[in-house]
């Protein structure tokens, strides 16, 4: 894998609210982060976070997902374009293709609001809560052709109380996602 070098070209790709698409845009304007978002791709047009790429003036595209080998062709086009380096998935809720990954040829990473390699797939606080888990988290990870299974990068772990729903759990670890996304960043580049 060649050495990146610069600002390294980031594009996020999300499906919905985009809470930690606006946290990484947020961290990559300080001056010493090593990348700058210069994309984001949706597969669902009524992503809410579009509407904050748009507000940001950051470019975006929406590519429908019916037919995922389209969607690839047609995202992995873009990527090229404009040169590309580092993918993020951030609550982007469709599952990429070995051969996607091979193409792209840089690193893809991933946000999961578990501590991997537990509860992968969805579901994943309502799962925590029915177990009756002390500990939930999130794991920022490389990703790989098996889902939710790349090397991590970093974990961070947060306390289940008896009366946490999966609405509050969720809460909780989404807040601990806005710092620990950025952070991967930084250290995988
Ligand atoms: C996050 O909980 C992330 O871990 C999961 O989907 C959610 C996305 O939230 N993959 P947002 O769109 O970034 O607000």
């Amino acid at each position: 894998m060649e050495k990146l070098t610069g600002k390294v070209k980031t594009c996020v790709f999300i499906s919905g609210r985009g809470s930690n698409l606006k946290s990484i845009v947020k961290n990559s304007r300080k001056k010493n982060f090593p990348a700058k978002i210069e994309l984001v791709i949706s597969n669902n047009p009524k992503a809410k976070g579009l509407l904050y790429a748009k507000k940001n003036k950051i470019p975006y595209k929406i590519f429908k997902f019916e037919n995922r080998k389209i969607f690839e062709l047609k995202t992995l086009k873009e990527l090229k374009k404009r040169k590309i380096k580092l993918i993020c998935l951030a609550g982007f809720m469709k599952i990429l293709s070995k051969n996607f990954i091979k193409n792209f040829k840089y690193k893809i990473l991933n946000i999961h609001p578990s501590l991997l390699p537990k509860y992968k797939g969805l579901n994943t606080h309502e799962r925590v809560i029915s177990n009756k888990e002390k500990f939930s988290g999130c794991t920022v990870h490389l990703v790989s052709e098996k889902l939710d299974s790349g090397k991590i990068i970093i974990q961070k772990r947060v306390k289940v109380n008896s009366n946490d729903s999966p609405i509050s759990l969720s809460k909780k670890i989404v807040k601990i996602e806005h710092q620990i996304y950025p952070l991967a960043i930084k250290k995988i580049i």
